[in-house]
């Protein structure tokens, strides 16, 4: 559920007209519901309500806007963050260095350190020498690290393959099967507290089944892991959870998935913590879009809009598919392809689809772009950087500029010995 609904014939987002925000700031630009993301954070929290000891840090790789993240850490949500980038972005946002998790499988030594510096709450380590490294740091520092082992369970998670981390062929995490002998030799070093494992399969999962297998898996190498004499507190269980993207789409809901995850691990005894981005995220934004012109093509028009694959990459990428809506629908129906502005043809939303019937000067969405949006976007072909707007009720406000191609030369110098 979400909170862009026409009102009289215009698309709003809560209680404000998208042709405000198009005449006021522009477009493209992405547009977030402060209530859509509250009401999300809620239902995800309410639907592990039979867990006893949870922690929830937002994937805020999904969605690192300023604005976003604060709305998340007045919910209580912490951060699972991949860089140290991440980490001034989650700890600048208000959320406390107690509550943020450091994931990713090339941390430098640097943000080790930093993440130490920060006195963040956990870092899940990837492989031995990256904990290794990490016990070192800290015992520099007279300090003890909080870690988890991120273990690769092997499982299938059924996404597209380019967000699938889970199968032994992935970079991610060490292999199940050797899991015991590393965590053995990690949890023996000083400056680590090596308190227990974490796994994420793959982002986009439109069945539990894969999700399940996994946790079963873990839950068998919690029990082998406590028979060798270890003290395990906390499991990791990642993010995951797809959404709907296409009318029809009809993935487990937070409830399914959490009723799983109390069935599953009820005897674990353990603090469970979760990493949610797009389940979170991704229907609270649209990216707002212009039609610039309607084109003749072979077989049907080009609906031209002025959103590009640098402001989605998502279809462009993974083939990915948003719904299109036009912001004053006629009812009228039409089969277009719509692209951007970009000189290839990967800069392409939709092909030969039934969309809304748009024409130049018409006002359009993409739909469930809050996750994997914005964060996204580049200034290929020197275009700007996407602004971002965030609604509550009957007001809203710019949470990022749009930075213009201008800008971003003005950081690029030409040397003077060219000449
Ligand atoms: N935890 C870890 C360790 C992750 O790598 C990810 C996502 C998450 C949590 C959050 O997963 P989620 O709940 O959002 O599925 N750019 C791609 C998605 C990449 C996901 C990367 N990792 C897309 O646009 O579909």
């Amino acid at each position: 559920m979400d909170h862009f609904e026409l009102r009289d014939g215009v698309l709003h987002a809560e209680d404000i007209p998208l042709p405000q925000i198009a005449a006021e700031v522009g477009t493209p630009v992405y547009v977030y519901s402060r209530a859509t993301l509250e009401r999300h954070a809620q239902v995800f929290r309410d639907a592990l309500k039979d867990v006893p000891k949870k922690h929830l840090a937002f994937a805020i790789k999904c969605n690192p806007n300023l604005g976003v993240l604060r709305v998340l850490a007045r919910q209580g949500y912490g951060a699972d963050v991949v860089s140290g980038g991440e980490l001034e972005r989650a700890l600048a946002s208000g959320m406390a260095a107690e509550d943020i998790v450091f994931s990713g499988v090339g941390k430098t030594r640097a943000e080790l350190a930093q993440g130490l510096d920060r006195g963040i709450g956990q870092f899940n380590i990837e492989h031995e020498p990256e904990g290794a490294a990490l016990a070192e740091i800290a015992l520099a520092r007279e300090t003890t690290a909080n870690a988890v082992l991120r273990v690769n369970p092997d499982v299938d998670a059924g996404t597209h393959a380019k967000i699938s981390t889970g199968k032994a062929e992935n970079k991610f995490g060490v292999g199940i099967d050797v899991a015991p002998q590393i965590f053995a030799r990690l949890a023996a070093l000083p400056g680590l507290n090596l308190r227990g494992v974490a796994l994420h399969i793959g982002s986009q999962l439109t069945s539990l089944a894969p999700l399940e297998a996994a946790f079963e898996r873990v839950g068998r190498l919690v029990s082998d892991l406590r028979a060798a004499g270890h003290s395990i507190t906390h499991v990791d269980l990642g993010g995951g959870l797809g959404v709907p993207y296409k009318p029809g789409d009809n993935p487990p809901s937070p409830a399914d998935y959490g009723a799983m995850v109390a069935r599953v691990t009820k005897d674990w005894d353990v603090t469970l913590m979760f990493e949610p981005g797009r389940v979170i995220a991704g229907n609270t934004g649209v990216l707002l879009t212009e039609v610039l012109w309607v084109k003749p093509g072979a077989a049907n028009p080009f609906v031209i809009v002025d959103a590009a694959m640098n402001d989605l990459a998502r279809p462009a990428l993974y083939d990915a598919y948003h719904d299109f809506a036009a912001v004053k629908p006629t009812g009228e129906k039409m089969t277009a392809s719509i692209v951007g502005p970009v000189c290839e043809t990967g800069d392409t939303f939709a092909r030969d689809r039934e969309i809304d019937a748009v024409q130049a000067g018409d006002l359009a969405v993409f739909r469930t772009a809050g996750a994997y949006g914005a964060t996204m976007a580049s200034t290929y072909n020197s275009r700007s950087l996407v602004p971002e707007v965030l609604v509550d009720g009957g007001r809203y406000i710019v949470v990022a500029d749009r930075i213009a191609a201008g800008t971003i030369m003005a950081a690029e110098r030409v040397p003077d010995w060219i000449d």
